[in-house]
C-alpha cells in the first residue's frame, strides 16, 4: 500500500494512527504505518518529554508524529488557566454536581489528581508541548482544530516535519493550503473527536479537489482494508483512524467498563456532542451527553471553558465506572470494533482487506489479480 506520502515517509503501509498512547503509536509505527501521539492530554511538558523518549525508544527508528490541538477560533485569549475558571457560571457546575449526584458519582479520594484535565487546546499550552516536541526527530506535526499559526508552520518545516491539519471541510482545507500546511486530513462526519457535518464519502473527494496536489489522508469511519481502499480510491493519500486503536491491547483506557462498553456499541450508538469540550465531537452516547444535550439543562459552554468544567466530573466517571455515564470519544466505526487486538493484529487484517478489495476491483473491472 505505497503511495507518494508513504514513500516519502519510508512507510510500508499508508496508514497513519491518531492516539493518546505511546504505546499503541509506537506499536503502529512498528508494524509500518505511521503512529500519531495525541499531545492535548499533556499539561506537564516533562510528561510528553518522558513518553517522546519512551517513543524513541520503541520506534526502531522509525518514523512517527505528533498531533497537539491548537484552536484556530479562541473563546478566550490571553488570559490565565485560573482566570477562565473563574468564567464558569455557577449554574453549570450545580448542574454538574445533581448529574453527579443523581448517579451516585462518588468524590474522589483526598489528594487523588483528576487524571483528566485537557488544557492542551490553550495554545500557550500547545505551544510548550511545541517546545518540547521540536527536540525530537517527529516527522509530522497535526493540529486538529484549525491551521497552526504561521510561526509554529515556519518552525515545524525549519525542523524538516511535515505539516498535517485536520479539515473537516472542502474551504477548511484550501485555508489550510493556504497557510502553507503539506497535507490535510480530511475528516468525515462519522470520525470520532471534533468532527464537521460532511460524510466522509463526500467530503474525502471534495478536499482532494480542493487542494490538489498536495497530499490528502480520508479520516472518519475508517476500520476495515476495504474502507482503506475506498478512501484511496476516492483519490487520498493514505488515510487516518482515530477510534480502531482505542479496543487494542496496547491502549491505555484504564476501565475495563470502557473497553466492554466500546466493544458492545453499534454504529447507532456515538452522538456528536458539545458536552465534553464545548465543540461538537463524536463520542459514546451516554446519560452524561443526554443530560448536557437536553434543552431543558443549561447547555454546555464554549471551548475551553466546558472541558475545564467537566473535567473533574469525567475523572470520577471513569474512576468509579459508573457504567450509564462512562464515554469516550469514539466514531461509528465502532460498531465494528467487536474484539480486542493487538495494533499489529489491526494493521495485518486491514492490509489483507484492503488486497481482498483490490483483487475484487480488479475482477470487477476486468484485469486479472496481481
Ligand atoms: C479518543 C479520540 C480522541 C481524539 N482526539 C483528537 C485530538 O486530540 N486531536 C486530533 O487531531 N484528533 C483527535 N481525534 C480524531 C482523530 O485524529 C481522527 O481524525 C478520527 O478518529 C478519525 O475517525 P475515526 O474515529 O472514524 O477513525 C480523536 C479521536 C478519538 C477517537
Amino acid at each position: 500500500m505505497e503511495t507518494e506520502l508513504s514513500r516519502t515517509l519510508g512507510i510500508e503501509h499508508a496508514i497513519f494512527g491518531f492516539t493518546p498512547f505511546p504505546a499503541v503509536a509506537a506499536a503502529l509505527t512498528r508494524a509500518g504505518g505511521f503512529g500519531v501521539l495525541g499531545a492535548v492530554r499533556y499539561t506537564a511538558p516533562d510528561d510528553l518529554a518522558r513518553d517522546l523518549d519512551w517513543m524513541q525508544e520503541h520506534t526502531d527508528g522509525l518514523p512517527y508524529g505528533l498531533d497537539v490541538v491548537m484552536p484556530a477560533k479562541k473563546a478566550v485569549e490571553g488570559v490565565t488557566e485560573a482566570e477562565i475558571e473563574a468564567m464558569i457560571p455557577e449554574e453549570h457546575r450545580a448542574f454538574v454536581r445533581a448529574t453527579l449526584a443523581e448517579h451516585g458519582v462518588p468524590e474522589l479520594a483526598e489528594g487523588e489528581a483528576s487524571g483528566w484535565r485537557i488544557t492542551g487546546w490553550m495554545e500557550q499550552v500547545a505551544r510548550s508541548q511545541l517546545d518540547v516536541a521540536f527536540d525530537y526527530p517527529i516527522r509530522l506535526l497535526a493540529n486538529a482544530l484549525g491551521s497552526p499559526p504561521p510561526d509554529v508552520v515556519a518552525r515545524a518545516h525549519d525542523h524538516g516535519v511535515l505539516v498535517a491539519a485536520l479539515a473537516g471541510s472542502a474551504r477548511h482545507a484550501r485555508h489550510h493550503a493556504d497557510a502553507g500546511i503539506d497535507v490535510v486530513v480530511a475528516q468525515g462526519y462519522e470520525a470520532g473527536g471534533h468532527t464537521g457535518e460532511i460524510a466522509s464519502m463526500v467530503l474525502t473527494p471534495e478536499v482532494v479537489d480542493a487542494v490538489s496536489p498536495l497530499p490528502v489522508l480520508a479520516a472518519g469511519g475508517i476500520g476495515s482494508g476495504e474502507q482503506i481502499a475506498a478512501g484511496l480510491a476516492l483519490g487520498a493519500q493514505g488515510v487516518w483512524l482515530g477510534s480502531i486503536w482505542l479496543t487494542t491491547t496496547e491502549a491505555e483506557l484504564h476501565s475495563r467498563a470502557l473497553t466492554a462498553k466500546l466493544l458492545a456499541a453499534g454504529s447507532g450508538d456515538t452522538v456528536r456532542s458539545r458536552a465534553l469540550t464545548g465543540k461538537p465531537a463524536r463520542q459514546l452516547r451516554t446519560e452524561w451527553t443526554d443530560a448536557w444535550d437536553d434543552p431543558a439543562g443549561p447547555g454546555p459552554l464554549p471551548m475551553p471553558l466546558q472541558g475545564l468544567l467537566v473535567a473533574e466530573a469525567v475523572s470520577r466517571i471513569q474512576r468509579y465506572e459508573v457504567e450509564p455515564l462512562l464515554g469516550t470519544p469514539v466514531g461509528q466505526i465502532v460498531g465494528r470494533m467487536n474484539s480486542e487486538r493487538s495494533v499489529k493484529e489491526v494493521v495485518d487484517d486491514l492490509t489483507r482487506g484492503f488486497e481482498k478489495a483490490v483483487d475484487r476491483i480488479n475482477r470487477i473491472a476486468g484485469r486479472s489479480a496481481q
